[in-house]
């Protein structure tokens, strides 16, 4: 099986990428990856011998032609992925998430290969706070951001080409990750490298907002379990249960760091925020017999605080820059 992964150096790629080396040893695996802010050649490095890196973009056709044309499956993580970027500089985000989306697409058409295609939960905008409701395969999409709008329309592009070319897609939309090798500018790993430098954490607004987390080792998981058995043409949604208010999650950090659980700053919320996203996993846990390895939140957090502790050296050089970009942003 010859994989292009997409995406390869960012968080979720690279952690799918080492699971499948891993795990998956009748798997060739090439990574493209355009290296932005987000991406880092370093998360690569203990699995360097086993993948071919090619550094570029989804959105250039002539490369992505050739690659698609070399694979038998395209994974696809590569996007502009976070919401705060998107609110203060859109186009980069119409760039890859559109583009480099229609460029996959043309491709996988051209050449008969598979694709599985990653989104988010974000597509399907929020849900109240004091609701049971959770999305749902059928829950209609209204995206917030510049970000979810994006990764909305990249996700009905897929669809369309799944309806009038045939192509054999699937979707899945994943709720918040969290886990090893998360750029600093996200929330988790932006409070504890901040506890690890001294700084207090910095939560939106009223730090009442609700994520449903789940750890990446789990999303990826799933993401085999689809490659695996699910079904062409189908959208699964991933989830573990995992919902939290992000005061509940910075007090797991501060608990995990020795810290006092009222050693953190309020700053001003985001633009649009988000209130609640819940996933309802139902249809990947029976059709496709997955289920996180994670039970709750807590029992992945350890590992993670202590792996930024122990991997100063990955997160350090971009921990400056992004907090300079809050500064600017007041956030
Ligand atoms: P990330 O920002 O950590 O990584 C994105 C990677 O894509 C980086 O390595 C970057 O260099 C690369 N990239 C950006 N533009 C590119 C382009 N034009 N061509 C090739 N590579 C490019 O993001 P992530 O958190 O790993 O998210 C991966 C995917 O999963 C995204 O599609 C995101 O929407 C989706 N997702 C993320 C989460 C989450 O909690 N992080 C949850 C659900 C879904
Ligand atoms: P984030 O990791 O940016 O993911 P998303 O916006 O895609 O859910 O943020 C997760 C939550 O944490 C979200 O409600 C915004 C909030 N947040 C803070 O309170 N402080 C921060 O410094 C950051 C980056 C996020």
């Amino acid at each position: 099986m010859r994989l292009l992964v997409t995406g390869g150096a960012g968080f979720i790629g690279a952690n799918f990428v080492h699971q499948t080396v891993r795990e998956r040893p009748d798997h060739q695996v090439r990574v493209l990856d355009a290296l932005t802010y987000a991406g880092n050649r370093a998360s690569l490095d203990p699995v360097a011998d086993a993948v071919d890196f090619v550094h570029g973009s989804i959105a250039d056709a002539e490369l992505v032609d050739r690659l698609v044309a070399d694979a038998d499956v395209v994974v696809n993580f590569a996007a502009e992925s976070h919401n705060d970027n998107s609110l203060d500089e859109p186009e980069p985000f119409l760039q890859t998430n559109l583009v480099g989306t229609y460029r996959l697409l043309e491709a996988v058409r051209r050449h008969g290969v598979r694709l599985h295609h990653v989104s988010t939960d974000e597509v399907f905008g929020d849900l109240e706070l004091d609701d049971q409701a959770r999305f749902t395969e059928d829950t209609p999409y209204r995206p917030s951001s510049p970000y979810s709008s994006t990764k909305a329309g990249a996700d009905l592009l897929v669809r369309a080409w799944v309806r009038s070319f045939h192509i054999a897609a699937t979707i899945s939309n994943c709720s918040n990750n969290y886990g090893p090798y998360q750029h600093v500018e996200k929330f988790i790993p932006r409070q504890v490298t901040n506890v690890l430098n001294g700084v207090k954490p910095k939560v939106y607004g009223t730090g009442a907002n609700v994520r449903d987390w789940i750890h990446v080792d789990d999303h990826n998981r799933a993401l085999h379990a689809v490659l695996d058995r699910g079904t062409l043409g189908h959208t699964y949604l991933i989830g573990a249960d995992g919902e939290a208010d992000n005061l509940t999650v910075v007090r797991a950090i501060l608990r995990a760091l020795g810290k006092p659980d009222d050693w953190f700053d309020f700053v001003s919320d985001r633009p649009g925020h988000d209130l609640r996203y819940a996933i309802d996993a139902s249809k990947l846990r029976g059709e496709l017999d997955w289920k996180p390895q994670y039970a709750d939140l807590d029992s992945g957090l350890a590992a993670t605080v202590q792996w930024y502790a122990d991997n100063r050296a990955w997160w350090e050089p971009a921990k400056q820059a992004t907090e300079d970009g809050y500064t600017r942003l007041g956030r």
